[in-house]
């Protein structure tokens, strides 16, 4: 383990976000860690989980815990999988390489942004574990064919279509920090220079890692996607249930829907034959003012039964939101800005170090707990406030 993100200089996620703070330029590390607007969705994801309490059973010897379920069909030895996050090379050279590697090597899925400054397919050979592709319709749909079949050339198994982004969430921090001149024209084009000048490690990265202006897995007539057109481009090509019937005609793997937030769409998505959906408000970085997503979690539960899988994402943390999620009925849970903050930090040791964090939250919090597998973890094994649950009356 890297000695930077060993304990006891790091022992949770707040202390590589910490980290990741000290050696990221503020336009940077606030791209990862801000929210829509006044970011009360942001803060509720994290905050719902704080209302969630376990209800553990006493005097249980549980000598081993067996961390290993089946997502979409992939065996995977963790509960959890790595998010699909934008732009990850900005955060450190490489990045999705990095992250991709790192998933694999812990026994885990990776799923890769359309939004992406690495091609598909040196991602995908960086892994072992498996590999999705999470899709926007950048481009339109002929564009898309083309990412589409690359994306099942280079033997992603499954699709991760993200129906909450017809437009960019208006993210107050990035504004004011100038990302838009950081992506669309260099560091040459930041307004702020001075906060570049204190991070010199994340400068050299950045320029020896070649400036990273395009979208290579996007392919527009004109060449690879630049920075400086997505968000036009998201508008133009807005994900409608039209075409998750298309690129169901398309895609003969799996299918997965992120981004549901009621019952009705749940259903929605489950009658256009996709296998998985996740419940998630993009961590809060979309739609502000919607729930945190945990809280929306037992009404898709409620409304989908045992028809497809239901994942969650926003406001993962520690290993017990993992066990709280799976407690509350979903099958795995996706983190983000958990193993980006380590990316940050670190490299691929500091997505590797997120990984354990949580992992080794998950084993302490099961023995704590009484159960010994996370297939046997239930509602019972926490205390649900009154309202979350549909047809609680109790408030
Ligand atoms: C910096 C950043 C970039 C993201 N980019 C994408 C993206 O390109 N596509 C997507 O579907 N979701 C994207 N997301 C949302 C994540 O997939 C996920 O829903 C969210 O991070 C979960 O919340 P958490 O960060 O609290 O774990 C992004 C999230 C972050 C933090």
């Amino acid at each position: 383990m890297a000695r930077s993100v060993a304990p006891p200089h790091v022992l949770n996620i707040s202390d590589l976000r910490r980290l990741a703070k000290r050696r990221l330029p503020r336009v940077v590390f606030d791209y990862i860690d801000g929210g829509a607007d006044t970011e009360i969705t942001l803060r509720d994801n994290v905050k719902a989980y704080e209302e969630l309490t376990f209800r553990p059973r006493g005097a249980v010897a549980i000598p081993s815990t067996d961390l290993k379920t089946t997502i979409l069909g992939a065996q995977l030895d963790l509960p959890f999988i790595l998010a699909p996050v934008g732009s990850t090379r900005l955060f450190y050279p490489n990045g999705e390489v990095l992250a991709a590697r790192a998933a694999g090597k812990a026994g885990t899925a990776y799923v890769l942004s359309t939004l992406s400054g690495t091609p598909m397919e040196q991602v995908r050979a960086a892994t072992n574990g498996p590999a999705w592709y999470q899709v926007y319709l950048c481009g339109g749909r002929d564009a898309s064919v083309k990412m589409l079949k690359r994306a099942k050339a280079a033997g992603f198994t499954a699709l991760v279509v993200t129906i909450d982004t017809g437009v960019p969430g208006l993210r107050e921090r990035d504004l004011r920090n100038g990302i838009k001149e950081l992506l669309g024209r260099g560091i040459s084009g930041l307004p702020y220079l001075g906060q570049m000048i204190t991070r010199p490690a994340w400068i050299a990265g950045m320029l020896a890692d070649g400036g990273l202006m395009k979208f290579p897995n996007v392919l527009l007539p004109s060449g690879p996607m630049p920075y400086a057109d997505v968000g036009k481009t998201l508008e133009e090509s807005v994900v409608c249930w039209d075409d998750l019937s298309w690129i169901r005609d398309l895609w003969d793997g799996k299918i997965v829907v992120k981004g549901v937030h009621t019952a009705e769409d749940a259903e929605r998505v489950v009658a256009e034959g996709a296998d998985a959906l996740v419940v998630s408000n993009h961590g809060g970085r979309q739609l502000d003012g919607v729930p945190g997503s945990i809280r929306s979690l037992p009404e898709v539960v409620s409304a989908v039964g045992n028809r497809i899988e239901v994942l969650v994402d926003g406001g993962i943390r520690n290993g017990g939101d993992v066990v709280k999620a799976l407690a509350l009925g979903a099958r795995g849970v996706l983190v983000g800005r958990a193993y980006a903050y380590g990316l940050s930090a670190a490299g691929e040791p500091g997505v590797t170090r997120a990984i354990e964090i949580l992992r080794a939250g998950i084993v302490r919090t099961m023995k704590l707990l009484g159960v010994a597998s996370v297939r046997e973890i239930n509602r019972s094994y926490i205390d649900v406030p009154a309202g979350w649950l549909p047809g609680d009356t109790r408030n």
